[in-house]
């Protein structure tokens, strides 16, 4: 039988190349293209690396004659919430219109499924929480509108031509590998678990508890951390409904269960048997209080074994274990 393939767009980075590794797993050659701009080479692992953006509509429509993937993954984006705020031209550009690209192509090349990387960011301040698909989309930075967007477009040109996709919103995408051969790493961090792990190291500075006065009842606002593995398995699992013949579909990516930032630090606390180096300031701009999926229609579609690696603890026991390897000691430049 020919080589299924895949093809993975921002497949270097952490959520892609967890998702290239669990295609590997399940029978699937991912070609990763990435043009290397937030991703790492030490990251493609399991199949090619075709280097290239998204941004380039030739390059995208060559790869993909030459690879005939059944299926495409897009994860290439840029994703940092206050950086969109500053620069939302360069986050539509590369979001919207590099999207558009990578579903054109695909389109071209009949591919016979497409799995998008959403953001639980699309639904910004909600008004009920748990998170349920219809809620309302209001999000309230470009990096939510741009994925907001690229859903739409997606929606219509599914109604005008047929193209099976499926849009997965992500909550708080952490941990690792549990083999450790890969987990989250950027040169700019932003993210509470790395930053957490980075600061009892010493590789980078103390943290920042941003906010005391949530009504949470710690007063630290809660999210859904789902490990980084669930979330992969769930896009294996949403590409091969696609190609069995599930309608195109939008879900949410969470765990249902939320842990306060003062909870993350106690299970960062206990898992490592070190304290954590912090201090408490004010509320960070642009944060919610509390984000948490209604993970049903996921459970639903995808498998009631959705999250089998999702508990606080496991997260960040893998993604400390990542912090301990040797690859990490050895990219780290901090
Ligand atoms: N936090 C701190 N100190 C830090 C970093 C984070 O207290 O140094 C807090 C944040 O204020 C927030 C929680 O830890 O309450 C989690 O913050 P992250 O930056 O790890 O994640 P966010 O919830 O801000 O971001 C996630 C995704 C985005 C997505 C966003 C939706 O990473 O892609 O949810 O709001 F857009």
């Amino acid at each position: 039988m020919a080589e299924r393939k895949v093809l993975v767009t921002g497949g270097a980075g952490y959520v892609g190349s967890h998702a290239a590794k669990a295609l590997a797993a399940a029978g699937y050659l991912p070609v990763v293209y990435d043009d290397l701009s937030v991703g790492n080479e030490w990251a493609v692992r399991w199949g090619p690396l075709e280097r290239g953006s998204i941004l380039d509509a030739d390059r995208l429509r060559q790869v993909m004659e030459a690879h005939a993937p059944v299926a495409v993954m897009n994860f290439a984006a840029l994703t940092l919430v206050g950086e969109s705020v500053r620069e939302p031209g360069r986050y539509y550009r590369a979001n919207v219109m590099g999207a558009l690209n990578v579903i054109e192509a695909a389109r071209a090349a009949g591919v016979g499924a497409f799995v998008f990387s959403s953001t639980c960011a699309i639904y910004g301040q909600p008004e009920v929480v748990p998170i349920s698909e219809s809620a309302p989309k209001a999000p309230l930075n470009a990096y939510g509108s741009s994925k907001l967007m690229v859903e739409t477009i997606l929606s219509d040109i599914d109604a005008a031509h047929g193209f099976p996709h499926a849009a997965l919103r992500y909550f708080n995408a952490a941990g690792a590998d549990p083999d450790a051969e890969i987990g989250e790493f950027r040169e700019v961090e932003t993210h509470l678990i790395p930053l957490v792990l980075d600061a009892i190291t010493g590789r980078r500075k103390p943290i920042t508890v941003f906010g005391t006065d949530y009504p949470s009842p710690d007063g630290t606002a809660v999210r859904d951390y789902i490990h980084v593995g669930d979330l992969a398995a769930a896009h294996v699992t949403a590409m091969e409904r696609l190609l069995g013949g599930t309608p195109s579909f939008a879900v949410n990516l969470g765990t249902g269960q939320g842990y306060s930032v003062r909870e993350v630090l106690d299970m960062a606390e206990q898992v490592t048997g070190r304290a954590v180096p912090h201090s408490t300031g004010p509320r960070r701009a642009g944060d919610a209080e509390a984000l948490v999926a209604d993970a049903a229609a996921a459970r639903a579609l995808l498998g009631g074994n959705l999250t089998p690696r999702s508990d606080l603890r496991t997260i960040v026991e893998t993604a400390w274990a990542w912090q301990g390897s040797e690859t990490y000691g050895r990219i780290f430049r901090g």
